[in-house]
């Protein structure tokens, strides 16, 4: 099967990379009617256990990757997460850290380091990581930065029966699928992949999955059903979401990611939805190239995921933007100048501006803050806090 691509120039490798996983992805097709749903063919881009974007071993995140995210901008993001977690940890008996998705393992590190720092290191520091690759490089990090923590961190398999202490995901919620749906002449259909002329994959429609119905309602009555309108709906997350409140006993999960409470996302202006991809640090908006080669990812509803937290017992204790939630862990009180060069310093105020001006990370991304079984308030949360928005 050919790619045709003219924007993005591949080398062989590449080329055979991604030809091969599309003919997995053809194949299934065969399987299933010759199309399957946006949500199936985005996991298999992603996710397939040889071929996926995150299973492959080309590197991801940072300068000679596809993207980069908070804790590669600066220690500074999680050295202020830490303090959050220090919070729980007053409240919570023997508590752990789970961390999903934890990329190049650089937060791990650094919170390691700064909880060791404040005398609070946890029971464990339990990574759950969907991407073969990405844990061996974790491991690397670990090892490198904190040899003397590596011990408290364990790679698990699956989710523990249960736990207590603190859940962290730092843009893991906008890789998972999304399905795709279409909203045109107040009926709405599901958007599926199907295989198109000249060996590429084109969009069909299709019938809408029943599992889509109510979170399809509620946008309908959102935007004008007369309009031809696009966008996602995340299923997995919030299914994500509900088993990690029933294991959670007591604590708290910290989601931060890119996205909006439900009305700003299914806005009538945003017609074409939030989906995106990324390739060698270029953004489009393609998910049927380069299939197993780029990153593709959608904001977040953090009115789904509060709505799917409270409906499994959590407390909304907290939604802030990105630089409320990092100044409330008192980033400003980390930054230090020390023994520093001049250089140095102007890179430390660099980094703070990239992680919190509204320009930057600062506003377009949100932490949203769970807890359960805790008695006291969590004063870092109050500040600025937007949960009147979802
Ligand atoms: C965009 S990267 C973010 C990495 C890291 N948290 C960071 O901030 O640098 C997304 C990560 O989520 C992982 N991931 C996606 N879905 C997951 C799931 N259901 N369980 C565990 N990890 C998952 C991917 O393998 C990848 O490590």
């Amino acid at each position: 099967m050919t790619n045709s691509n003219t924007l993005f120039k591949l080398d062989l490798d590449a080329q055979q990379h991604t030809d091969r996983l599309s003919s997995v992805i053809q194949q299934r097709m065969t399987e299933s009617d010759n199309k399957i749903s946006f949500a199936d063919y985005m996991h298999l881009c992603l996710y397939h256990p040889e071929l996926g974007y995150y299973s492959a071993s080309n590197e991801k995140i940072g300068p000679r990757g596809d993207f980069t995210t908070a804790p590669e901008i600066s220690p500074l993001f999680s050295k202020s997460l830490a303090y959050h977690l220090i919070d729980i940890f007053t409240q919570t008996e023997q508590p752990s850290v789970l961390e999903f998705g934890a990329g190049t393992g650089k937060m791990a590190a650094d919170i390691l380091a700064e909880l060791e720092k404040n005398n609070v290191l946890p029971e464990c520091y339990y990574i759950l990581e969907a991407s073969a690759y990405l844990r061996n490089k974790q491991e690397e990090t670990i090892n490198k930065l904190i040899p003397h923590l590596a011990s408290k961190v364990v790679w698990l398999s699956a989710l523990p029966q249960s736990f207590s202490g603190v859940i962290i995901a730092n843009e893991v919620c906008d890789a998972m699928p999304i399905h795709r749906v279409e909203f045109n002449n107040n009926a709405v259909t599901e958007l599926y992949v199907e295989h198109g002329d000249g060996g590429n994959f084109q969009l069909c429609q299709s019938l809408l999955d029943p599992r889509l119905q109510a979170r399809s309602q509620q946008i309908q009555d959102l935007i004008d059903p007369q309009q031809n309108y696009k966008t996602e709906i995340n299923l997995a997350a919030e299914a994500w979401l509900a088993t990690l409140a029933q294991i959670l006993q007591q604590g708290a999960i910290y989601i931060i990611d890119y996205g909006y409470p439900r009305q700003s996302y299914y806005h009538p202006q945003r017609n074409e939805g939030t989906l995106m991809c990324y390739y060698q640090h270029r953004g489009h908006n393609n998910p049927l190239i380069l299939q197993g080669l780029q990153d593709i990812t959608s904001h977040v509803d953090f009115t789904a995921l509060a709505e799917t937290a409270m409906e499994n017992g959590l407390d909304v204790a907290g939604y802030q933007s990105q630089a409320d939630f990092l100044i409330a862990g008192g980033i400003l009180d980390h930054l230090h100048s020390k023994g520093m060069t001049t250089f140095d310093e102007m890179q430390q105020k660099m980094q703070l501006k990239r992680l919190t001006l509204p320009s930057e990370m600062g506003e377009d991304f949100k932490a949203l803050s769970l807890t359960k079984n805790l008695d006291q308030l969590l004063s870092r949360l109050q500040l600025a806090d937007r949960r009147y928005s979802l």
